[in-house]
């Protein structure tokens, strides 16, 4: 049917035209699935409600049918089916997305829930593992430390999936020392937009091998990781320090942070064994990290100069103050903070996993020392924006040290993977949420905004970028494809994504191609 011929009022016709069009293609979908014999639900099942719940309440999208891929070949014709019927495709591992791209990111896309891969096997050999698609990161520690004391560097929240994550960057309180999740890959397991099913690494398809590391969402889906992985530690530092105190006003908390940034970029004091950041919120400043050192050499030489010219951390009863020797497991298990035990099982079933949050989060890369002009307008914003933000709201600012002296994340170039983000010194997440069983507060996206907004306009200079993981779904395209990829990694992922996916199959609202074809 040409749409431009219900021309009876443009609203009618978008109207008319988006119902047809979308129950023929998904009564194609419906069709091929089933004839394919690929596990799929639609919206008359059962499990339905659970299937398409995404982990962001705030952004919730219908897909025209979700496939729960048990292997490569169900995800194989998931998207050959999705393209034979010129529906989009988005794989979900965790579904972790913060714009909920993994239920589309629109309504009528195919998801391709990934959470039945969900093995990890070390080879014992060489110390490498294949993680398959939808493990998630808590799993994964597990499942590495079990066979032969495994680790790898990821972020800090055990839920989280490793297909979105390990794509797209991957930053925890291990990744100067050991680099991104991201940097762990030797090789993948993908699924093209052609339905093949292909090795990608340095020398097989190296393009494809190149442009999944940092752009995996818009050119294909990975079932399974090959990963490099250490030796976990038998013992490190876990350390938190409760600074609040810092917060008594405006210059003594920018006195302390340049002392803060001073201590990062100090290489008698910051090598690749510490990795830490600091947490904001309406009445908390605590930094916190590991050392993969002694304590003894944590509490005489490194602590003295971290602490040194600042108001001594807040101890005793409220107080987050908290730094011990412990193993690698439950370093792990104390950054997982507020989640409880039990969330570390993996769910046998797609659709069984049920921790939500209601929420927006804005990102920035800054590759430049924060001048004492953007501290004072980030502690300004916060103690006076900040303080106007009420329950049922909440909000905090977490900025991780990326960069500073010996950091293994920024040994690495644009020529090693789409990953933007080398040159990074901090990353800042600004994130703010309504409590469960709330409407989102809408107040909260514009004072975000002007968050960021605080912490850049004084710094003119600055190529400030923003982080692929926390992905924005207020920026255009165009924006996210600058901020996320740049002028360097951009035409080249552009060009890739013509080759191998000129019809756009792997779609999202910010995905490379958008805009551009
Ligand atoms: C509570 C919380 C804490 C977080 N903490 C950290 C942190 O400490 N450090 C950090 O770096 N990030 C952190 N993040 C961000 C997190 O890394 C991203 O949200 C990540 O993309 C989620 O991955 P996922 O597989 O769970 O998400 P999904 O929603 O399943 O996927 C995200 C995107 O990747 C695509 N995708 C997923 N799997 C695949 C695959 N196998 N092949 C191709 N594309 C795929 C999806 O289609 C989607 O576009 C956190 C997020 C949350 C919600
Ligand atoms: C998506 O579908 C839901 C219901 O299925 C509807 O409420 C919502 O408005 C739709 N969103 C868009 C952007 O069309």
């Amino acid at each position: 049917m040409n749409c431009s011929r219900l021309t009876s009022t443009l609203l009618v016709s978008a109207f008319v035209c988006a119902i047809s069009v979308f129950a023929s293609d998904s009564a194609c979908l419906k069709k091929c699935l089933d004839t394919t014999e690929t596990p799929s639900y639609f919206s008359d099942s059962p499990q339905w409600a659970s299937l398409i719940e995404p982990f962001n309440l705030r952004l919730n999208y219908t897909p025209a049918a979700v496939v729960t891929a048990d292997n490569p070949e169900h995800v194989s014709h998931g998207v050959l089916c999705a393209r034979n019927c010129h529906i989009k495709v988005q794989a979900k591992s965790g579904g972790h997305s913060y714009a909920s791209f993994s239920s589309g990111g629109q309504n009528g896309s195919l998801v391709i829930d990934l959470a039945s891969l969900n093995t990890v096997t070390v080879n014992q050999a060489d110390g490498t593992a294949i993680i398959e698609g939808g493990v998630r990161l808590g799993n994964v520690d597990d499942m590495l430390y079990a066979q032969g004391k495994r680790a790898m560097s990821h972020g800090t929240c055990s839920n989280i999936g490793i297909g979105g994550h390990i794509t797209h960057g991957g930053y925890g309180y291990d990744s100067r020392l050991w680099g991104l999740a991201l940097d762990h890959l030797i090789a993948m397991e993908v699924v093209l937009a052609d339905g093949s099913i292909s090795t990608v690494s340095p020398t097989e398809n190296e393009d494809v091998y190149w442009a999944l590391r940092g752009a995996a969402d818009s050119i294909g889906i990975v079932t399974k990781f090959h990963v490099r992985t250490q030796l976990a530690p038998e013992k490190l530092v876990y350390w938190v320090y409760d600074l609040t105190d810092i917060l008594i006003d405006v210059p003594t908390s920018v006195a302390s942070l340049q002392e803060i940034q001073d201590f990062a970029l100090n290489p008698e004091f910051q090598d690749r064994r510490s990795t830490w950041g600091w947490f904001l919120g309406p009445s908390t400043f605590l930094l916190r990290g590991k050392f993969f050192g002694t304590l003894d050499e944590w509490n005489n030489r490194i602590a003295p100069e971290l602490l040194k010219g600042l108001p001594p951390p807040r101890t005793g009863s409220g107080a987050a103050t908290d730094v011990r020797e412990v193993s690698w497991l439950e370093s792990q298990a104390l950054f997982y903070g507020f989640e409880d035990i039990n969330s570390l099982q993996q769910p046998e079933e797609p659709g069984q996993y049920n921790t939500h949050d209601i929420f927006y989060a804005k990102s920035l890369t800054i590759p430049d020392p924060m001048t004492e002009a953007a501290m004072t307008d980030y502690f300004t914003y916060a103690a006076t924006q900040g303080a106007t933000v009420a329950a049922p709201s909440s909000w905090f600012s977490i900025v991780n040290l990326y960069g500073g002296p010996d950091s293994q994340i920024n040994i690495y170039d644009a020529e090693w993977s789409s990953y933007k983000d080398r040159d990074s010194i901090w990353v800042v997440q600004n994130y703010a949420s309504v409590a469960a069983g709330n409407v989102f507060n809408e107040g909260l996206r514009p004072f975000l905004d002007n968050f960021n907004d605080a912490m850049t306009e004084s710094m003119p200079e600055t190529a400030f970028g923003a982080y692929a993981n926390y992905i924005d779904p207020d920026l255009t395209a165009e924006e996210a494809h600058f901020l996320y990829y740049g002028e360097d990694i951009y035409p080249r992922l552009l060009d890739i994504k013509m080759r191998v996916d000129p019809d756009q199959v792997f779609y999202n609202p910010l995905a490379v191609g958008v805009g551009d074809f």
